[in-house]
């Protein structure tokens, strides 16, 4: 396998040992997981480019909170996150649509009225609230900052890292690159009956590329010269995780539309750019010619896959121990003719095809996990990244048990 003696092996400190089952399947895990991660961590909620104007409000699920935030861009451009929680007798405060522009935001149940910075400011027949103070009834607020043009909040309004500090260890690596610039093109999402971590593994290595992808990514994939698609630099962080993706197998025999595709900016998958000099330093390190992208893995729930042109993000909401909302997007950079537009779609369905192939062998793994079968899970050195998320999840949660 490697040349390398086995404690300089990328995650030795991991240990080599097969995971337990027991945190994929366990529903005590994930009430622990709720209650000790996803309520004390910043997530991804969004992208700067969904509030582009003042007024603009966005509503946001956080399914594993079970509530919706509102992400409103006030009149001087801060974004704020509220919970959609009427402070009065707790309805939706806004129901009836999932975005558009406002002054504010009216209750429909008595007509409480919050301005764009959450603040209660009428309230109908005020006088018939004894010692009551308007000032104390303003929207719940999260905290909330971006990154690379994506909105992260934190479950409440003192978080006590600022994301800065909780992105440090990958933010000075891939900052200022191609996310820079790139809108999303294409949303998709699904409930599956899977745990959220073993959904997230099937997007985290090169291994399944062969197979689960024989038909579509494999011929462009596979080459003579890494006949497994090897991950290359992994980046294992005290939380967070990178990881090389390549490609490009010379003796690919491109199919009739990927020629023409190609003519237009698109490939088999990916950019197909031959110079990577302009990309930060923290994308395909090793500036190998073969890159196609990294999966840079936030911790816990969020992913984002970035090419040199190109970018998908993908958010794991898990909702029981064994079920997860997952929410896609693809982002690119706005076409400039026609041509483009076709090669763009044509990539976009590419992506959503190999997603449905990635999504096909995880429910029967879940269920065959809930049977209890099997106490562990073997991973090989292609699959460190997941080992690693399995260790950071297990040392918070024993951290918040001291
Ligand atoms: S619940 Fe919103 S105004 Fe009463
Ligand atoms: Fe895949």
């Amino acid at each position: 396998m490697s040349a390398l003696p086995k404690r300089d092996l990328p995650g030795a400190d991991l240990g080599f040992a097969p995971v337990p089952v027991e945190p994929c399947v366990s529903p005590q895990y994930f009430a622990a997981e709720r209650e000790h991660l996803f309520r004390k961590v910043w997530m991804n909620l969004g992208h700067e480019s969904e509030l582009p104007h003042p007024g603009d409000y966005v509503v946001k699920p956080m399914p594993t909170l079970g509530v919706e935030v509102l992400l409103v861009r006030d009149k001087a451009g801060r974004i704020g996150a509220y919970y959609n929680v009427c402070t009065h007798r707790s309805n939706k405060v806004v129901r009836n649509s999932v975005r558009g522009n406002c002054k504010g935001f009216s209750c429909g149940f008595h007509g409480w009225h919050y301005d764009l910075q959450g603040r209660l400011v009428n309230v109908p027949d005020e006088e018939q609230f004894i010692e009551f103070d308007k000032r104390d009834y303003g929207l719940r607020q999260l905290a909330v900052d971006t990154w690379e043009n994506f909105i992260f909040v934190f479950p409440t309004s003192d978080p006590p890292l600022t994301l800065r500090e909780w992105l440090d260890e990958i933010d000075v690596d891939i900052a200022g690159g191609p996310l820079t610039d790139l809108i999303p093109t294409a949303r998709f999402q699904a409930q599956v009956e899977v745990n959220w971590k073993v959904f997230s593994d099937a997007f985290c290595e090169g291994y399944h590329v062969g197979f689960i992808h024989k038909r579509s990514l494999a011929g462009s994939f596979i080459s003579e010269s890494n006949p497994h698609c090897h991950i290359a630099s992994p980046r294992l962080y005290r939380h967070h995780s990178i990881v090389s993706i390549l490609g490009g197998n010379p003796k690919h025999v491109p199919t009739p539309t990927e020629l023409l595709i190609g003519k237009f900016g698109g490939g088999s998958y990916g950019s197909g750019a031959a110079a990577f000099d302009h990309l930060p330093k923290g994308l395909n390190p090793e500036r190998d010619p073969s890159w196609n992208f990294d999966i840079v893995n936030v911790f816990p729930n969020f992913a984002v896959h970035v090419g040199a042109d190109f970018a998908y993000s993908y958010n794991f909401w898990p909702v029981a121990a064994d079920r997860t909302i997952w929410d896609v997007a693809i982002y690119q950079a706005p076409p400039k003719n026609w041509s483009e537009a076709v090669a763009l779609n044509y990539m976009r369905v590419l992506l959503r095809d190999s997603l449905r192939e990635d999504v096909n062998t995880t429910e029967a793994s879940q269920q065959n996990l809930n049977a209890g079968i099997l106490q562990g899970i073997p991973l090989s050195q292609q699959e460190v990244v997941l080992r690693h998320r399995y260790k950071v999840v297990e040392r918070w949660l024993a951290e918040a048990n001291r």
